[in-house]
């Protein structure tokens, strides 16, 4: 078995004097969809962000590929590959379609009509609207942008936060497809998930993050009522 891809080993990370993370450990294989699901608060986000650099480790080690993450960065992990939709979306509103995505590719210069081409083949409402201001489309389809964009560096891994948070119930349908669409890809993806269903859906692997650790870690094929009770209860 080669190592996995991403390997976090006693990652623990807080805000000020409030710890959030006491030492998580987890590896995420190539080509693999994992979920990760916990209650409200209980570091989820906090967790991509020390993935991705935005909220920076205080202990512990997140190897890609072997070398070190912790520490760097969200633009130099951003060029090591990982690459984060957070829960806020963080578009340019009142910015195109097509210039949000182009800001996807600022590591991808030479390549990004080539990129861009291949997201709009996969998304072809967003070809459709490609010339209108992001602030004019709907939740659903401000998702749709976020996650193209997203594309268009070809990250080694992808973090999802609650890609169908605040979504009307057509659009987490439509959410759902792409993430499964991703998924037979082989993207790579770490994607935090209050619908479990949709987590479940796609999953390949579980993890439950309690108490600032991953309490649990279980196979897509997880019983739905199981889950509930190792999060909430
Ligand atoms: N920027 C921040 N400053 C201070 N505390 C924060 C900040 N972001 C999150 N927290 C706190 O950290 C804990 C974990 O938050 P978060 O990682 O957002 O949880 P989740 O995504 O699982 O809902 C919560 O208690 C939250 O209030
Ligand atoms: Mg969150």
């Amino acid at each position: 078995m080669p190592d996995a891809l991403l390997i976090a080993r006693g990652v623990e990370a807080g805000y000020g004097s409030r710890q959030v993370l006491f030492g998580v450990d987890f590896d995420i294989n190539e080509g693999e969809a994992v979920a990760l699901l916990g209650a409200n608060g209980s570091g989820k986000s906090t967790l991509l962000n020390a993935l991705s650099g935005f909220v920076r480790p205080r202990r512990g080690s997140i190897r890609l590929d072997g070398m070190e993450l912790a520490g760097l960065p969200p633009h130099r992990t951003f060029r090591r590959g990982i690459v984060q939709v957070s829960q806020a979306r963080d578009l340019f509103p009142e910015m195109s379609v097509d210039e949000n995505l182009r800001l996807g590719a600022w590591t991808k210069r030479g390549d990004a009509a080539r990129l861009r081409d291949r997201v709009y083949a996969s998304f072809p409402r967003l070809f459709e609207r490609r010339g209108q201001m992001v602030r004019l489309m709907s939740g659903g389809e401000q998702q749709m942008v976020a996650i193209g964009r997203a594309l268009m560096s070809e990250p080694r891994v992808l973090l999802l936060d609650e890609p169908s948070g605040g979504l009307a119930p057509a659009f987490v349908s439509e959410i759902a497809a792409i993430v499964a669409a991703l998924k037979r890809q082989r993207v790579t993806m770490v994607m935090v998930e209050q619908n479990l269903r949709l987590a479940l859906s796609v999953a390949d692997r579980i993890l439950v993050l309690r108490d600032g650790a991953v309490a649990e870690q279980r196979g897509g094929n997880a019983d739905e009522e199981e889950i509930v009770r190792q999060i909430y209860l």
